[in-house]
This record gives structure tokens, C-alpha cells and sequence, in this order.
């Protein structure tokens, strides 16, 4: 079955204080109000372990926004997807726009990324999108195929199922602009009919598809109610707990 999602992605913003607080709260609301999503904290790494804890004993799901591509050993500063793991996390981003855009993140490193995310028992949520100009230019499918295939499509059927993808277009992350409805749906489709060459029907219609860039309450019911959208990446929304929870209560 296809599960609806809802994560936030805070990315680098709350310190330690303030980020628990902020999950606090949001865990009392949910707990108060349960919805049929899986609603996800993608918290900066220094969060995880506290989150976690604030988390066990209600519905939210927790997440990191990054791992390394190497499991263990001498890489001053990174942190490995088995760290975590060990957090209590149960997810990863990886690929999102600003890791490959500000970090040079590749496909390839990408690929092996997701492969030690889900052997160290992590779900992965893969982003893919394309930059304006190649929206423009009408290359967008072209360049989430190339994504997607470069990315994901080296995985076994079993380890795809580990997998939800973001397609997020890079123009509309933080800018305010958002995909219409139509152009999201249009290419949720496109990716659901590739990953059902690769992997099969039924793979592809479990796969579950969120949309990201510049969701919001007052766009987010129309963009969930599309066929192929199963709910959403929210970056800036999400740190606001009316935002984040109305963009939840929209699915
Ligand atoms: P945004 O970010 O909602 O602030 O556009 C989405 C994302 O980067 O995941």
C-alpha cells in the first residue's frame, strides 16, 4: 500500500534548545490529533538522539538531511548513516538540491550513499529536480531520468522498496514559486512510469512520492489531491508549527 508522507526538512536552522521545544510541541499536537500520514522530523544532525527521545511515545517520524558516503573510519567530520541509525532515526535525505548544487554531490556519490543508508537500516528520501533553465529548455524529464537511473536504479527491487522520492524543481525551493498542480502530477507520473519499467507495477504504485518546493496551507490541498503526489518535502514551511501542521492536516 502506498503510505502518504509529510516531512519537514529544517535544514540548518534551530539550535538545541530551540529545536526541542519546537518538536515538543509538534509531537503534543499530533499526539492530540493523529492523521493517516507519516509525518517526518528531518532535523539537523545535533538533534536526533533528544528528538528521538521526545518522539517514542507518539506518532512522529524522525529523519536526518545527510550521511556520509563511508561507513566508518578516518573522515573528520562526517556522520555516518549507522550513527544515525543509532540515533533512533529511521530516514535519510539524500540528494537534496543544496547538497548537490553547494557540496557537488554527484549521482554517483549519491548511489553509493543511498546503498549504505538502507544496508545500515534507513529509509531514504531521494530528491531529484530540475534547474530552471532546463525546465525552460524542456530537459526537465530528461535530467530526472538521468537522476533517477544514475541514482536508484542500481538497487535491487528489494532495497528500491527502502526508497520515496522528493521531486523537488530547484526553482521553486525558497523562491516562493511552486510547481502548478498540473506540472507536479505530470511528473510524478513520469517518474511512477519509469520506476514501473525498472522495477515492476507493483513496486511503482507503492512507491510513495512527495513534491517539495515553496508547499504551503494555501497550495498544499491542491497539489496532495493530485493522483500521483503522496504528500510533501516542506523546507521553510515546516518551521512553523501552524504552517507545518496545516500542510500535514491537507493530507
Ligand atoms: P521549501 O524547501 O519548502 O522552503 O521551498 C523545500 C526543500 O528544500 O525541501
Amino acid at each position: 500500500m502506498r503510505r502518504k508522507i509529510v516531512a519537514g526538512n529544517w535544514k540548518m536552522n534551530m539550535d538545541l534548545s530551540e529545536g526541542l521545544k519546537f518538536a515538543e510541541s509538534l509531537n503534543a499536537y499530533f499526539k492530540s490529533k493523529p492523521v493517516k500520514a507519516g509525518v517526518i522530523l528531518c532535523t539537523p544532525f545535533i538533534h536526533l538522539a533528544a528528538v528521538s527521545e521526545i518522539i517514542k511515545n507518539g506518532t512522529l517520524l524522525l529523519g536526518a538531511q545527510n550521511c556520509s558516503s563511508e561507513p566508518s573510519g578516518a573522515f573528520t567530520g562526517e556522520i555516518s548513516a549507522q550513527m544515525i541509525k543509532s540515533t533512533g532515526a529511521g530516514y535519510v535525505i539524500i540528494g537534496h538540491s543544496e547538497r548537490r548544487t553547494y557540496y557537488h554531490e554527484d549521482d554517483a556519490l549519491l548511489n553509493k550513499k543511498t546503498q549504505l543508508a538502507i544496508s545500515s537500516g534507513l529509509n531514504v528520501i531521494f530528491c531529484c529536480g530540475e534547474v530552471l533553465n532546463e525546465r525552460e529548455s524542456g530537459k526537465h524529464r530528461e535530467v530526472v531520468k538521468k537522476q533517477l537511473e544514475d541514482g536508484l536504479f542500481t538497487l535491487s527491487a528489494e532495497n528500491f522498496r527502502k526508497v520515496v522520492i522528493a521531486y523537488e524543481p530547484v526553482w521553486a525551493i525558497g523562491t516562493g514559486l511552486t510547481a502548478t498542480p498540473e506540472q507536479a502530477q505530470e511528473m510524478h507520473k513520469y517518474i511512477r512510469d519509469l520506476v514501473k519499467v525498472k522495477f515492476g507495477t507493483v513496486v511503482a504504485e507503492d512507491l510513495t512520492i512527495l513534491y517539495g518546493g515553496s508547499c504551503k496551507p494555501s497550495n498544499a490541498a491542491e497539489i496532495f489531491s493530485k493522483q500521483d503526489v503522496d504528500g510533501g518535502l516542506i523546507g521553510g514551511a515546516s518551521l512553523k508549527r501552524e504552517d507545518f501542521c496545516a500542510i500535514v492536516e491537507a493530507i
